[in-house]
């Protein structure tokens, strides 16, 4: 992955024209008021205790919004690090943490590749460490980027859209009907992938199928009316499995995590939150594995994940399935 710095000057962005343009929209929007709610931020913070003196890395720092409370919270000189794979998300916190000028490093980069990062940016070590899992509102609602299917636009998908990686156009056009429908399955749960699956490659063989619109309606045609999910849209499923295989979110997340807590000082903590069960087992496994090594490196502070509460649900429903799980660093290698 390419790790570059995305660059402001004024209303100038040097990157490409797409993010200049989301950027452009969603500042020029006076509707966009929130970009982003951030997921319990006050068991973050709690976990995390930022301090005046401390470094913090934020591998998912989104449009900032974790990223503001803790650097709020270690006035005057805690320092934070944050790292998205997302460019017009960098842009996005670069302009909203603006005001931290001096105690921000912003890079766009995928935390995959979080250790070779740190290293090329001699960043050394932290005393905590977020993960924020999944997507943020501001990609959500563009309708241009594709995860939304209450928005008609290219079905896109792609979190980091410099890089040569599918959309998710690519994968419904050339996948097999079997591997799309395990990744229905698999990442969706969801339990008319056959079905849906028949029906992509049916229409596929009339036209291709390139945007939001065509994928939500024979997800609809698909399901059944009276087996239509009660509290969700029935293209929900679809929409997220198909997000997850186009990022390809799942593979080396336990490393990335492992990789994460080794640039941890001592008595430094990570926080982990995640909105998928799979990707909660790799949280939880990656925790247990180093807890329960020969000489653990890790000490756990959440025996069960926290969830968000009532008040937070009713609030945020996007929080509804969000896990957090964090632990602290031990004196061992
Ligand atoms: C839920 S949002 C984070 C929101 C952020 N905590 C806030 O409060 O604004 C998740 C972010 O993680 C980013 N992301 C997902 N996978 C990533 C990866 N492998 N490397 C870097 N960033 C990633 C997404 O682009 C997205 O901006």
């Amino acid at each position: 992955m390419n790790v570059h710095n995305a660059q402001f000057t004024g209303w100038r962005w040097q990157s490409h024209d797409g993010a200049f343009q989301t950027m452009r929209r969603l500042i020029v929007n006076p509707s966009v008021e929130r970009l982003h709610t951030p997921v319990l931020l006050q068991e973050v913070l709690d976990l995390l205790r930022p301090r005046p003196e401390g470094k913090y890395l934020d591998c998912t720092v989104g449009v900032g919004g974790h990223a503001e409370a803790i650097l709020e919270r270690s006035r005057p000189g805690g320092m934070l690090y944050g790292i998205d794979r997302d460019a017009e998300a960098v842009a996005l916190a670069r302009e909203h943490l603006g005001r931290f000028e001096g105690r921000v490093t912003l890079v766009h980069g995928d935390f995959r590749d979080v250790n070779r990062i740190a290293t090329e940016q001699g960043w050394g070590s932290f005393d905590g460490v977020l993960f924020d899992l999944g997507i943020s509102s501001h990609q959500l609602s563009d309708p241009e980027r594709g995860f939304s299917f209450l928005h008609d636009g290219p079905l896109d998908m792609r979190m980091d859209r410099s890089s040569v990686g599918k959309t998710a156009a690519e994968l419904v056009a050339k996948l097999s009907e079997s591997e799309l429908s395990s990744i229905l399955w698999k990442y969706g749960e969801e339990r008319w992938a056959r079905r849906i699956t028949k029906a992509i490659v049916k229409a596929r063989e009339r036209e291709p199928i390139v945007s939001t619109r065509q994928l939500k309606e024979l997800v609809e045609k698909s399901i059944p009316r009276p087996a239509w999910p009660r509290k969700i849209h029935p293209a929900t499923r679809t929409f997220q499995a198909l997000r997850i295989a186009t990022n390809d979110e799942l593979t080396g997340l336990g490393l990335a995590i492992e990789e994460a807590i080794g640039l941890l000082k001592p008595g430094g903590r990570i926080v982990v939150i995640s909105f998928h069960s799979l990707e909660d087992r790799i949280v939880k496994e990656t925790f247990r594995r180093l807890h329960q090594a020969e000489q653990p490196s890790l000490h756990l502070l959440t025996r069960k994940p926290l969830v968000p509460s009532q008040e937070e649900r009713e609030r945020n429903p996007r929080c509804r399935s969000a896990k957090l799980r964090a632990a602290e660093r031990l004196g061992n290698p």
